[in-house]
């Protein structure tokens, strides 16, 4: 096969180019015509770009008055911050150029990864397409629109109120891409499959892996040649072999001896390239192929996914519970913009606490994270809508759903089909039709379309209504059956499930504030606190501080805590894992706090808005990761009010058993129970008496070796500013897109964090980059992210810098002048 590429010449190339600089954007309620007038009034920017995202906050944006159905409210009341509290609703319009080549004569399409929402796309001031969906990819074939020279793109978006129940972002947020092929005759990139069968056959001894590639050719006539090339995950040349053409197919097999197989410990990425020649079909593939006419290369992983009565859940033949998140996909401060280092920080935050598969709630993810879970591995649940056609808000997806829902369906599953990460698709969360034949019927029809465009994987639904999805057959229609919450119903689910297996497809919903502590600790579902302590009202929302426990005992009326949970994973071996509701805090949907101003973003992330850890973190990582040993310590220990007050300690760690010591004296050496709902999977002495100094914990492994420990030190006066700098490599990269996240804390002189403290900060950066955005995770905060200056919120926020186009230093200063305090750090940018 190397004699192909010997033979053909190569003509002019398929050229990907992504229209990231240089677009004007203009908000507001204008028409065409307005538009290309009022010179003034557009602005530069750059795709993804998110409009909304700079605030100011103000509850007027998304004030509603709405009961939750989903939460179980009845009536309506005032609801503020539930998508944000951020100026998403409006209009938007987009403009920029991009040049078509001299003489090109071939295919030219627009590709868009998802625009927030409803847009309208012209080209020469012609229109060139729609889609309805602002969180799906759609490509528009503009062939017939273009003209060699320069040429002219619009994009018209437009965001209704109460069309969303969280923070949706607005704008073009994800990337654009034109796409040139230079001849009518082209690779079909969106049809391509690819599909693995292992132990295919066994030969001299060897099992033998089946990997087929097959590639729809547009206007191929009678047929052309077509090669495929697979590089193995070290960049070698496997195996090269000829598709030969089934109808307007390309169909190659490889057949491969011991291949590196996808799994998220090791997530091996090969990368199949594949070349269409302009040769006459008909000729024997060896003989001269002609020249080139296009090729694409992407990664595959080789991998199968199996879901059975017997072994539940199978990932290359091997069971195994998924220790999944929730996301949203709003990156916090940097809105819902797409941005590649963020994704890759909370993919490595997740991976750090043993998570190994997300579910993208409740719509369909951008390329851009599949291919960050695809390298990093990450296993993914694929989610389209969050409602069908029974309305969840006023103007939601349920104006689309009849006209839209097989397209939108089919461009998640094409457009995706090829990423190993994505292992299941999921046609909805928490419908309304659940438990009436409509909704069973719509299961089986979504789930069929996906079936006939994607054989290789199972599809589910998160369902919350167990008996009706379970009484009119829903349930039971699909490949796997996910329940949300309601861990008490999943005995009486599966005795009527003909699967034998199901789903946590969405838990826990525990809910936190990032350094907040509550006494006296009670376990609650109703977490509204008059104020900090000693005194506690639940009923007390007029005098609410809006923060939620980080005891992590606090939940909501339909929900429960992560401990519940895991006693059914752990011990029902046909309950086939869990996608914990969240892993990072959103924007929006201020549960429990929705009728409490301020509070506009979501209090149960095991991370903070701004990425940063709870102490659930601590407690999903003690039982997830198996690979490193988790100590943790909570709360705090530094309590000027609370001497002699009962501060209970709790460690959250992977050891079964510890001794607690304050100040050198032992409060008990205690070992995990079983038998009691909140001591299986923590560790906690509920009595000790709060005095200052030290609190250190000593564990033991399950033979009574003393194992490791950890201290925790009543804080000293604030001394200094301390910079942790996350960058995805060890420098920044040129790009004006890679960002780095720097965690600022202030600490007493021996490093101790100061708990409470909220200084104003202030930021400047200098040198090859710029200023970014500010988060530091308290969700009743109005202040701007993308202002320099912020208060800290309990000690500690998150500084993301932008590096320039241009390489050289790049330096952040960070000053509380309140304290006199200043630090600076430099990051290179190569
Ligand atoms: C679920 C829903 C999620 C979120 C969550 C909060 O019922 O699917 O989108 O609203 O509740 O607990």
């Amino acid at each position: 096969m190397a004699l192909i590429s010997a033979l053909a010449g190569h003509a002019q190339q398929r050229q990907e180019i992504t229209l990231t600089d240089d677009w004007q954007f203009f908000a507001g309620q204008s028409g065409t015509a307005e538009r290309s007038h009022d010179r003034q009034s557009w602005q530069t920017v750059t795709v993804p770009h998110d409009w909304a995202i700079s605030g100011p906050f103000d509850k007027k944006w998304d004030l509603q008055r709405v009961a939750i159905e989903q939460n179980g409210e009845k009536e309506a009341t005032e609801k503020s911050g539930r998508s944000g509290a951020l100026p998403w609703i409006g209009e938007g319009h987009y403009k920029r150029t991009f040049t078509i080549p001299q003489g090109f004569d071939g295919h030219a399409e627009l590709v868009f990864d998802g625009a927030m929402a409803e847009p309208t796309v012209s080209v020469n001031g012609q229109w060139a397409g729609f889609w309805a969906y602002g969180y799906n990819t759609f490509r528009i074939d503009v062939t017939k629109l273009v003209k060699p020279g320069e040429n002219l793109l619009e994009v018209d978006l437009k965001n209704l109120e109460e069309s969303s129940r969280w923070y949706p972002g607005a704008g073009i947020y994800r990337p654009v891409k034109l796409i040139l092929t230079p001849q009518e005759t082209r690779i079909d990139d969106w049809g391509i499959t690819t599909t693995t069968e292992l132990n295919w056959k066994k030969e001299k001894g060897k099992d033998l892996t089946k990997f087929v590639v097959e590639v729809p050719i547009i206007n191929a006539g009678k047929g052309k040649p077509v090669g495929l090339t697979l590089i193995s995950p070290d960049g070698k040349r496997v195996s090269c072999v000829p598709a030969p053409m089934h109808g307007c197919k390309a169909i190659g097999n490889f057949t491969l001896d011991n291949p590196k197989l996808w799994t998220p410990e090791t997530p091996y990425l090969y990368k199949v390239e594949v070349t269409l020649y302009d040769g006459n079909g008909d000729k024997n593939l060896y003989d001269d192929f002609g020249k080139v006419i296009d090729e694409k290369t992407f990664n595959v992983g080789i991998r199968t996914v199996r879901v059975s009565k017997e072994k539940g859940f199978q990932l290359n033949g091997v069971t195994r519970k998924f220790k999944g998140v929730c996301l949203h996909h709003d990156l916090g401060p940097l809105g819902a913009a797409v941005n590649k280092a963020a994704l890759i920080r909370q993919i490595k935050i997740l991976k750090d606490m043993g998570c190994d598969a997300i579910r993208t709630a409740h719509n369909m993810p951008s390329q851009m994270q599949m291919d960050v879970c695809d390298s990093l591995g990450m296993m993914v649940m694929a989610e389209s809508f969050d409602m069908w056609r029974y309305p969840k808000c006023k103007n939601g997806y349920a104006r689309f759903f009849d006209e839209w829902a097989d397209r939108d369906i089919t461009n998640l599953v094409v457009a995706n089909r090829n990423h190993p990460s994505i292992v299941m698709w999921s046609i909805g969360n928490e419908i309304p039709e659940q438990g009436s034949e409509v909704g069973r019927q719509l299961s089986i029809r979504l789930q069929g379309l996906i079936h006939s465009l994607d054989p290789t994987r199972p599809v589910t639904q998160g369902m919350d209504k167990a008996e009706g999805a379970l009484s009119c057959g829903m349930a039971q229609a699909m490949d796997v059956p996910g329940f949300n919450y309601r861990v008490h119903k999943y005995q009486k689910n599966i005795e009527q499930l003909p699967q034998g297996f199901l789903l946590g497809s969405e838990t826990a919903s525990t809910v936190s504030s990032r350094g907040v502590y509550k006494f006296p600790v009670k376990v609650t579902d109703n977490s509204q606190y008059a104020s900090w302590a000693p005194s506690y009202d639940p009923n007390a929302i007029k005098t609410a501080d809006g923060q939620c426990s980080s005891y992590d005992v606090e939940y909501c009326s339909w929900s429960n805590l992560p401990d519940d949970d895991w006693v059914w994973q752990d011990d029902k071996p046909w309950v086939i894992g869990e996608f914990v509701w969240t892993g990072f805090d959103y924007l929006g949907e201020p549960t429990p706090y929705d009728e409490y101003w301020p509070s506009r973003s979501s209090y149960f992330g095991i991370c903070d808005l701004a990425g940063l850890p709870k102490d659930r973190f601590y407690l999903y990582r003690s039982k997830w990761n198996r690979d490193e040993h988790t100590i943790h310590l909570l709360p705090h220990w530094t309590w000027p009010d609370r001497r002699g007050e009962v501060t209970p300690v709790y460690c959250y760690t992977d050891y079964p058993e510890a001794e607690l010591f304050l100040n050198g004296k032992s409060q008990g050496r205690i070992r995990k129970n079983p038998a009691e709902r909140l001591d299986r999977y923590r560790l906690r002495w509920n009595d000790v008496k709060y005095q200052p100094g030290e609190l250190k914990v000593v564990v033991y492994d399950a033979d009574g070796n003393a194992a490791g420990e950890q201290t925790v030190r009543t804080a000293g006066k604030p001394a200094r500013l301390n910079l942790d700098v996350w960058t995805q490599n060890t420098h920044l990269t040129a790009n004006a897109q890679d960002l780095a996240f720097i965690t600022v804390s202030l600490t007493d002189k021996a490093g101790t964090l100061i708990p409470d403290a909220a200084d104003q900060l202030t930021f400047t950066v200098k040198g090859a980059g710029r200023f970014r955005a500010a988060c530091n995770g308290d969700a009743t905060s109005l202040e701007p992210f993308t202002e320099p200056t912020m208060r800290l919120f309990n000690g500690q926020l998150v500084v993301i810098v932008e590096a320039a186009n241009k390489p050289g230093p790049l330096t952040l200063t960070v000053t509380s002048p309140q304290r006199k305090l200043t630090k600076t750090i430099t990051i290179p940018v190569l």
